[in-house]
């Protein structure tokens, strides 16, 4: 029974409200079927069983009392859960019947189910009881992904599978919840004329450690398949496992052998962060144990260093499932476009021309349910080979800001530590590719990049003191400083005394906050301080050798100018990605270290004049100095203007 029109239940979309009282209500009617030992987990999956049930009625646009009870009655007996027992007077109550159309059915199983998830504590004794807020679903990330933005990342995966020419790709959806990407793909599949016996038990597969949502997703993707009810079966292809933790000894989602590799992964891992602090003491052992579990796993070797976030794990789970030419299509967080945690992963997939496309969502498409988080769709190819990557900034959810190729050699020469992918314009590639070609901070003899000696937090009893000589974050504006806090200079000092921290201190440096909100139009902000103060770790400071002026009289004043310069206002803005000024992103910068004598000298002075003399109104002071510092890069006024 194929029914091309009626193949896709979460087409449209519906207000969430509704659905959510919708679900509170047949919470309640569901519940006068309650006794003693009923559990809300009980009363949940009948509901689901029932929602179930319903989107095959609405496929088949057949509704009686008696078949509503029939499907009732095989899902029942197909997934063998345990669910309330209804009588007949119910199921004639039509209650739950036509609801809500085929084409939204699906939708509102999973808001119903993502409701159910992120409102229901655990509780041993009571079995489960709802609450307002529970971390249940944060710490599964069951945060499912809507229907349109799943077939994009399915579409864009099976043009890369037909680029590989692969013929009849096996196809795994890691964490694939309720299943929206396994139905997007099939529904894709059936148009590239595949059929469904070869998509649902060949090509299709999908783990998730939530057994319901596999559930629901095997019921979804059958119904949507044209299965008659008598046809359904338990699908051994969705699975309900850990897929990266296995039972912690032994990990049963292991490919064994290549033919038991797959040809694409397309996911919506959790993002949520595998940390031991809070919870309770059981549960902190638990994530100690994971940690451990991971570590010790090679496979894993790009992603469990530092804080472990899942979607990393996630991705070299991925990778590690994949034949050589394998393909990732997924939805990330927009972390994994330039922040140092997600270097190792970032670099692997650069440095082999893997990934071909990234479409970024700003915070403000709010893509899911109640949620908001930049994020980056990714696509990679194995098999390597690609020159560019195309790069689609998106202004919502649906409309595109921009795109544009890169060429992959700009990228990976941007920062060959840690690979950041630039926000970019057309036409700033030119002058991107330009400035790589300048030695970077960190790679200077004779300058020095470093946080502030003082940890606020952990030297607190160093505050007490008297002297007016720390400087924390705010104290540092644009060329200047304000507010200076006291210390215990001479304690302070004595503790640290025999490290190069103390050396620091009695050199003059530059000083820039270390937080530096992420929209604002100016983010690098340094100004100089003299010697003998003490900087909180809420700065970063910087030191020039005396050594440098040697050759073309380079100083403090000349980092100085070039660090509040609008080119490398703009270069940081690029790659970051975060309300911070990292010190390993200002060791990325690039200086003109060697430009002629004449045009440092001519940058000293202004700087100099612009921190002496108080002129940091003066624009016309600022705009000689960001002249001077063009001529430096050798980039002219026009090749700047266009970003
Ligand atoms: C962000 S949701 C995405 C669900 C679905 N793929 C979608 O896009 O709507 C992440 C899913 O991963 C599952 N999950 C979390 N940790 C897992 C693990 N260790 N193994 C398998 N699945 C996991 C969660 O239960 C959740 O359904």
């Amino acid at each position: 029974m194929k029914n091309k029109i009626k193949n896709n239940s979460r087409e449209n979309l519906i207000s969430s409200d509704l659905v959510i009282k919708n679900y509170l209500l047949a919470f309640k009617l569901v519940s006068e079927f309650k006794t003693k030992t009923t559990s809300i987990e009980k009363i949940h999956r009948s509901i689901i069983f029932l929602y179930l049930a319903n989107l095959i009625i609405a496929r088949d646009c057949n509704f009686s009392s008696s078949l509503i009870k029939k499907y009732y009655i095989s899902l029942k007996s197909i997934f063998k859960a345990d669910i309330i027992k209804f009588n007949d007077q119910f199921f004639s109550s039509k209650i739950f019947n036509n609801q809500h159309p085929f084409s939204q059915m699906g939708y509102v199983i999973d808001i119903s189910h993502q409701f159910y998830l992120s409102n229901i504590i655990s509780d041993k004794n009571s079995s489960t009881k709802f609450s307002d807020s529970s971390g249940y679903r944060k710490m599964r990330g069951a945060f499912y992904t809507p229907y349109k933005i799943a077939s994009l990342i399915v579409s864009k995966t099976l043009n890369e599978l037909s680029h590989n020419k692969i013929k009849h790709p096996k196809i795994l959806d890691m964490g694939c919840g309720t299943g929206v990407f396994l139905s997007a793909a099939a529904h894709q599949l059936r148009e590239r004329n595949y059929s469904e016996d070869s998509i649902l038990y060949e090509m299709l597969h999908g783990s998730d450690v939530e057994d319901l949502s596999n559930i629901i997703a095997k019921v979804i993707l059958q119904t949507e398949m044209g299965l008659l009810i008598d046809n359904f079966s338990n699908l051994k292809s969705i699975k309900t496992e850990d897929i990266i933790f296995g039972n912690l000894n032994h990990n049963l989602f292991q490919a064994k052998n290549n033919s038991s590799l797959f040809n694409a992964v397309i996911m919506n891992p959790p993002y949520d962060r595998l940390k031991a602090d809070g919870g309770t003491k059981s549960e902190k052992k638990l994530v100690e144990k994971k940690i451990n579990f991971i570590k010790n796993l090679n496979i894993f070797k790009n992603s469990s260093s530092g804080s472990i976030d899942l979607y990393r794990l996630f991705i070299d789970k991925g990778i590690s499932l994949l034949k050589p030419s394998g393909i990732i299509g997924a939805i990330v967080p927009m972390t994994f476009m330039a922040d140092k945690s997600a270097a190792a992963i970032r670099k692997k997939l650069i440095n082999t021309n893997a990934i071909s496309e990234i479409i970024i969502f700003p915070e403000k498409a709010k893509i899911f349910e109640k949620v908001t988080q930049a994020c980056s769709i990714f696509i990679a190819n194995l098999k390597g080979g690609n020159e560019t990557i195309t790069i689609t900034e998106m202004l919502n959810s649906s409309n595109v800001l921009r795109k544009i190729k890169v060429p992959l050699s700009v990228i990976a020469s941007t920062s060959p530590n840690y690979s950041p992918i630039p926000l970019i314009k057309k036409t700033e590639i030119h002058l991107l590719d330009k400035l790589n070609k300048f030695p970077r901070i960190g790679e200077i003899h004779g300058i020095t990049n470093r946080r502030g000696e003082l940890d606020l937090t952990l030297d607190k009893k160093y505050l007490n003191g008297f002297d007016s000589r720390l400087l924390k974050g705010i104290s540092i504006k644009f060329f200047s400083t304000n507010k200076i806090f006291k210390v215990d200079y001479k304690k302070f000092i004595k503790a640290k005394a025999g490290t190069s921290r103390v050396d620091d201190i009695y050199s003059e440096r530059i000083a820039g906050q270390q937080i530096s909100n992420i929209a604002t139009h100016q983010r690098l902000k340094f100004a100089l301080v003299p010697k003998d103060y003490i900087l909180g770790n809420s700065l970063n400071y910087l030191k020039v050798d005396k050594k440098l002026f040697l050759k073309n009289s380079f100083s403090i004043y000349s980092l100085l100018g070039f660090l509040n310069s609008n080119i490398l206002n703009w270069r940081f803005k690029l790659t970051s990605s975060n309300n911070h000024v990292n010190n390993y992103e200002l060791d990325d910068l690039p200086i003109p270290i060697n430009a002629p004598k004449n045009k440092i000298e001519a940058l000293n002075k202004v700087v100099y004049k612009i921190c002496k003399g108080n002129h940091i109104q003066n624009k016309k002071l600022i705009d000689n100095m960001n002249a001077i510092v063009q001529d430096c890069y050798k980039i002219t006024k026009n090749n700047f203007s266009k970003t």
